[in-house]
C-alpha cells in the first residue's frame, strides 16, 4: 500500500492516508518522515493506535519526552476528565493548565531541551469546538519584510511556563522541573534554523517573553507583533477532529494551539512528545549560559 498524500489548503501541513501507522515498513517510514519534514505538520485520519502503538511510532522519531515524571508515562491524556468521570472546574489546577493550551505556542520551550515534535490522537471529543490549531512559522518568517528580519535576526527571548501561565492567572511552581522562570528560564534565539531543512522559522509563542538588552514592555511588544503577524492564514491550519485521528507538527518550525469548547463536555486526547535533539534545541539555562559567557548560535543553543 503506497501512502496518498494530500497537501491541506495552508502553507503548512498534510494528510496521509492509505496507511497505517501501527504497522509501518522501512519505506513507508520514509515516506512519513520526509513529508514530516516538508509539511510540518500531518494528520492521519482514522488510525486508532493503541498506547503502545502511537509511543512506537512516536520512537521512530527520537526519544519521547517524559511529561509528568513517571517513565512509564510516554503518553498522557491530556484530558478535562477526572478519575470520577465529572470534568474539571474553572478553579482546577489541571482546568487551568488545560487553558493554557490554548495560546500559541511550542511545547518545551521553556525547558533546557525544548521538544522536537508532539503528536496528539483524539479519544473523546466534544460536540463542537475543541479543534486543534498549527501555525508555519517558516512561511511566517520568509513573509517579514526585511526590515523585520534585520531587527530579529540577532535576538534570543527568554521562554517559560511560569510566566505564560501566570499571564492566564495561574501560577505554577517555579525551580527545575517545568518551572524555569526569570533569568534561568532557556534563551533561544528568535528565528531558528531546522536542523534537517535548513529552513529558517520564527521561533516564539506564549511561553516566549523577555528579550536580553530591551525593556520587558518593548520586548513583549515586539514578541506579541511577530505572533499575530505570524498567526494567520494562510500559515494556519485548523484540525477538527474525530475519535481515533493522529495529528502531529515538529515544534522547531510551528506553533499549536487548542480551540475552547464547550467545557461541560469531555474531550480526552492522548499526546506524546518526542525530544529534541541536544545538537539544535538544547539550551543551557540563561544562569548557566552567562557563567559559561554563552554566545547563542543559529539554531537555539
Ligand atoms: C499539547 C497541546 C493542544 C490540544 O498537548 O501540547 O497543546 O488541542 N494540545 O489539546
Ligand atoms: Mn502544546
Amino acid at each position: 500500500m503506497q501512502p496518498t498524500i494530500t497537501p491541506l489548503d495552508a502553507t503548512i501541513g498534510a494528510t496521509i492516508t492509505d496507511i497505517d501507522l501501527a504497522n509501518l515498513d522501512a519505506d513507508t517510514w520514509n515516506i512519513v518522515e520526509d513529508a514530516f519534514h516538508e509539511y510540518a505538520a500531518l494528520v492521519f485520519p482514522a488510525q486508532n493506535l493503541t498506547d503502545e502503538a502511537q509511543v512506537a511510532f512516536a520512537n521512530r522519531f527520537g526519544d519521547i519526552e517524559i511529561l509528568r515524571g513517571n517513565p512509564a508515562d510516554k503518553a498522557v491524556q491530556i484530558s478535562n476528565q477526572k478519575p470520577d468521570g465529572s470534568v474539571l472546574q474553572p478553579d482546577e489546577h489541571r482546568f487551568k493548565a488545560l487553558r493554557g493550551n490554548e495560546g500559541w505556542h511550542t511545547d518545551s520551550s521553556y525547558m533546557p531541551l525544548a521538544a522536537k515534535a508532539s503528536i496528539l490522537s483524539a479519544q473523546v471529543v466534544p460536540s463542537a469546538g475543541g479543534e486543534t490549531a498549527v501555525a508555519d512559522m517558516r512561511a511566517a518568517y520568509d513573509d517579514l519584510d526585511q526590515g523585520m528580519k534585520d531587527r530579529i535576526e540577532g535576538l534570543s527571548a527568554y521562554h517559560s511556563l511560569y510566566q505564560s501561565q501566570a499571564k492566564i492567572g495561574h501560577i505554577v511552581k517555579t525551580g527545575a522541573g517545568y518551572g524555569y522562570h526569570d533569568k534561568g528560564a532557556p534563551l533561544r534565539r528568535l528565528v531558528n534554523t531546522h536542523p534537517a531543512t535548513g529552513r529558517k522559522s520564527l521561533f516564539i509563542g506564549r511561553h516566549a517573553y523577555s528579550i536580553p538588552g530591551m525593556e520587558d514592555g518593548e520586548a513583549q511588544e515586539l514578541l506579541d507583533e511577530l505572533l499575530d503577524f505570524a498567526c494567520q492564514p494562510p500559515r494556519t491550519y485548523f484540525h477538527d477532529w474525530r475519535p481515533g485521528d493522529v495529528f502531529m507538527w515538529d515544534n522547531r518550525c510551528a506553533l499549536h494551539a487548542a480551540r475552547p469548547y464547550d467545557y461541560s463536555e469531555t474531550r480526552i486526547m492522548r499526546h506524546t512528545r518526542i525530544a529534541g535533539e541536544p545538537e539544535s534545541e538544547l539550551a543551557a539555562t540563561g544562569r548557566d549560559q552567562r557563567a559559561a559567557g554563552f554566545q547563542p548560535s543559529t539554531s537555539n543553543r
